[in-house]
């Protein structure tokens, strides 16, 4: 199984609550949005209402879920989880809704994959704090309305793009979280190795934080994959050698590129001669589906400069055949 998938995978339930930052103090980088966030509690806590509804967007694992907590903890708030896919029927978030008290946030996470009929009940929730229920069928049905406690919603979501306006045009405040610096993934990386007691040198940290592709799950689950390697190999002792030879045997290259990138790169190149290539055709050489690489390999390779996105599809560029050794064919003839 990938190991750079940023998604969040079973076994990294255990790890990302332990090493989950639980306050803005212990969360690292991303520092607008953490002054933001601090304002904005202090000013709702100022004025004693509830905090305004937030909406966390981002690629996986940059820390949306943890954010949200922090939220919660900082201001004191009981926080209820759900997810988009996990509200089936309109009647499911009426019970969620009603279940809430005064200041109670409630975080829906993948919140564009709600249903569009539930997406309603949330309108005149977020705005009047309101729930609006249809009783009976027909021209005799009648809307009743229930009034819900001053609540805060939080959404998480990786992509902000499928969101419709009016879900969108009731946040108050909405939250970009962007890749992190090398820097701030030493530091994260860093923290987790108290955390977990591991034994690593400064080098071994950056080396460990190139190969992170600027996120912090990512760097958290390399981290704990070259922990084992070293205490089988070298008595749990983390030097840059160590972590080498780890990412070696994981076939992740000190770019971060795991096999799956390093293939469709492949196929661009060579049987496409770069590009350029659709992302369908892409899929279908890969054997990988679509959504999986426009969402997951082809970010990265953008933000690497490996790829290139044209308007007739994707392009190698001069430092994929770099990367990969292959002889650059030069500008013209692509
Ligand atoms: N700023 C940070 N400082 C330290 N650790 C962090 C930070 N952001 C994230 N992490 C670590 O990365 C893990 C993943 O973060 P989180 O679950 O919040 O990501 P997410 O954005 O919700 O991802 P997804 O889109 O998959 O739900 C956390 O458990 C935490 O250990
Ligand atoms: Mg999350």
């Amino acid at each position: 199984m990938s190991i750079i998938q940023p998604k969040e995978k079973p076994e990294d339930e255990k790890l990302d609550y332990a090493l989950r930052p639980e306050s803005l103090n212990d969360f690292i980088g991303q520092e607008k949005i953490k002054k933001n966030i601090e304002i904005f509690i202090a000013a709702a806590k100022k004025r004693g209402e509830p905090i305004e509804h937030t909406l966390l967007h981002g690629p996986a694992g940059l820390g949306k879920t943890t954010l949200a907590h922090i939220i919660a903890k900082e201001f004191k708030s009981n926080i209820k989880i759900t997810s988009g896919p996990a509200i089936e029927k309109v009647g499911d978030l009426g019970a969620i809704l009603s279940s809430l008290e005064d200041g109670d946030i409630l975080f829906i996470d993948e919140i564009h994959r709600l249903n569009k009929l539930i997406e309603e009940v949330l309108y005149p929730a977020m705005e009047d704090f309101a729930l609006d229920i249809i009783i009976g069928k027909g021209p005799s049905a009648r809307t009743l309305r229930l009034n819900l406690p001053r609540f805060t919603l939080i959404g998480a979501t990786t992509r902000i793009g499928l969101l419709t306006s009016p879900l969108l045009n009731r946040f108050g405040s909405t939250f970009h979280l962007n890749f992190y610096s090398h820097d701030d993934i030493e530091l994260i990386i860093k923290r987790s190795s108290k955390l977990l007691k591991i034994d690593i040198d400064s080098e071994a940290i950056k080396t460990v934080s190139r190969s992170s592709r600027f996120t912090p799950r990512i760097a958290n689950r390399l981290l704990k994959r070259v922990r084992d390697y070293a205490e089988i190999k070298n008595n749990g002792v983390v030097t840059k050698n160590i972590v080498e030879e780890a990412f070696k045997m994981l076939e992740v290259d000190h770019l971060g590129l795991e096999a799956t990138d390093r293939m469709i790169l492949e196929i661009i190149i060579n049987k496409f001669s770069g590009g350029p290539v659709g992302i369908q055709t892409m899929a279908a050489a890969s054997h990988e589906d679509e959504e999986t690489i426009s969402d997951i390999y082809e970010p990265y390779l953008l933000q690497m400069g490996l790829l290139d996105r044209t308007g007739r599809g994707r392009v190698a560029t001069k430092a994929a055949y770099e990367h990969l050794g292959i002889k650059w064919p030069g500008e013209g003839l692509l």
